[in-house]
């Protein structure tokens, strides 16, 4: 992996001890010079006690970040991002803790980065890409709002709200993630919007999405209305394009 530099995978979770060990040793087998932080939000079920073991027995390898508490997708991975621009990582990984997103798949998002791109996404609608096992009422659901976030902010990417992908260091900075105010999945509709908006380079690499074996979906009735009335809001306005065209013409004044 030295072609892209360090790389951090960061691996939100909430509820999800009984998922977490296989994933970070699938991740280690896979990456083996990648580090892991795991991002926990004070999850009831002890998934934070089971990922400091975790630490404690690689701990040049995997770290944990205590939140304290459900705070949402969007936040724990702006901490992650922090935690890891701080300590001077090149590339910062998002990855689900529940197998939905497989680890092995993680050179091939690596790969693509290093032959020139700012952001990669493990897609699920481009072709070659896969989804297994998912509740049709879910794919109906994720096609929906990347049909709908397609037609009203024009993005050209396939899968604006997944969740498996490499973002340069560089890229984080450049669009800057202390002002984002999405907490749920529409977060990563968001960054991809800033990421294209700032004329970044994004590809997307097809991928097995396999519906989780063990535990629940953190998916709710008020993540869907927030990405709604969020990405409602950046089409009608032109955010965040017109909010930063503007900070720079005060900048030029
Ligand atoms: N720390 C933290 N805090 N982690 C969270 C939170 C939270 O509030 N909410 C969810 N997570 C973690 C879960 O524990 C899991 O590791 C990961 O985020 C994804 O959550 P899931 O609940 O498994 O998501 P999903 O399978 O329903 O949704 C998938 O599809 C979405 C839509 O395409 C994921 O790939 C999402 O990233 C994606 O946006
Ligand atoms: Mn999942």
């Amino acid at each position: 992996m030295s072609d892209v530099g360090r790389v951090l995978v960061i691996i939100p979770t909430y509820n999800e001890r009984e998922n977490i060990g296989a994933i970070v040793g699938r991740v280690r087998a896979a990456v083996p010079d990648a580090s892991v932080l795991i991002a926990d939000d004070n999850s009831p079920d002890g998934t934070g006690k089971v990922a400091d073991e975790l630490a404690a027995a690689a701990p040049d390898a995997v770290h944990v970040l205590h939140r304290p508490g459900k705070q949402g997708l969007g936040a724990a991975y702006i901490a992650g991002f922090r935690w890891g621009l701080e300590r001077g990582y090149d590339v910062l990984v998002e990855m689900d803790a529940d197998g939905s997103h497989q680890p092995e798949e993680l050179p091939s998002l690596l790969n693509r980065l290093a032959r020139g791109a700012d952001l990669v996404i493990g897609s699920r609608w481009v072709r070659g890409g896969k989804v297994v096992n998912w509740p049709a009422k879910r794919e109906f659901l994720s096609r929906g709002a990347n049909l709908y976030t397609r037609l009203l902010l024009g993005l050209p990417v396939r899968d604006a709200t997944a969740g498996f992908r490499a973002y340069r260091a560089t890229t984080l900075q450049k669009i800057g993630i202390d002002e984002v105010m999405s907490q749920g999945y529409c977060f990563q509709i968001d960054l991809t919007l800033r990421t294209v908006r700032h004329g970044l380079r994004v590809r997307e690499v097809p991928i097995t999405f396999v519906d989780r074996t063990v535990g629940a979906s953190k998916m709710s009735r008020s993540i869907m209305v927030e990405a709604l009335w969020r990405i409602t809001f950046w089409g009608l306005t032109g955010f965040p394009e017109r909010l930063e065209r503007r900070r720079a013409a005060r900048s030029r004044r």
